[in-house]
């Protein structure tokens, strides 16, 4: 952990009705434009993951790749891509999934994970927890271990925890 704090939600722009009526869309665009809110976010998940032995970080696409790479980075570990579908060139597995406003299907090349591999699944945000529970099941078709998720925000009111259960759930803000 650092030894300073930084107050993110300051970095977090909070979008009324977007892309829906009735959803208030939390825009993590001016943490990631800050170099120093950026820095500490991603500072704070490495060090919750240091001790659980990560050998991949897996992050679905597109908001995920922002978490999940520097966070591969900082531990030292290689970064895999869960993908919308379509988009990936090589042998994959996919799950389908609904989220707060929509459905989508997500792959993952077959040899992004070996077997027995720890994985942390990275994401910007948790809300009804399809997408991460999407993303565990493509990790898990392929033999990993998920070890543990990390957010930078969870909306507290969807409840996607229920989805999750049992996994070691971290996040640095919650609305
Ligand atoms: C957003 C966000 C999470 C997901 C959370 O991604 O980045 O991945 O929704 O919602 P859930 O918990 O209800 O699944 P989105 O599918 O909008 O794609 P993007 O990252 O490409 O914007
Ligand atoms: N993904 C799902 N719900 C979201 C929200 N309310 N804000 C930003 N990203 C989201």
């Amino acid at each position: 952990m650092e030894e300073y704090k930084v107050d993110l939600k300051k970095y977090i722009a909070d979008v009324k009705d977007f892309p829906e009526k009735g959803i208030i869309f939390r825009d993590i665009s001016p943490l990631m434009t800050d170099g120093e809110a950026y820095r500490y976010a991603i500072n704070e998940i490495v060090a919750y993951a240091k001790d659980l032995n990560v050998d991949k970080v897996v992050g679905p696409e597109a908001r995920g790749f922002m978490v999940g790479c520097p966070v591969a980075v900082g531990l030292g570990c290689g970064f895999a891509m869960a993908r919308k579908k379509g988009k990936l060139p090589r042998e994959t597995v996919e799950v389908s999934y609904g989220l707060e406003y929509g459905e989508a299907t997500l792959q993952l090349h077959k040899d992004a994970i070996q077997p027995g591999d720890k994985v942390l699944v990275c994401d910007d945000l948790l809300a009804t927890g399809g997408t991460t529970a999407a993303t565990i099941e493509l990790v898990e078709k392929l033999g990993g271990e998920v070890v543990g998720l990390a957010f930078l925000i969870e909306l507290l009111g969807l409840k996607g925890r229920d989805l999750i259960q049992g996994y070691d759930v971290f996040a640095l803000m919650e609305y």
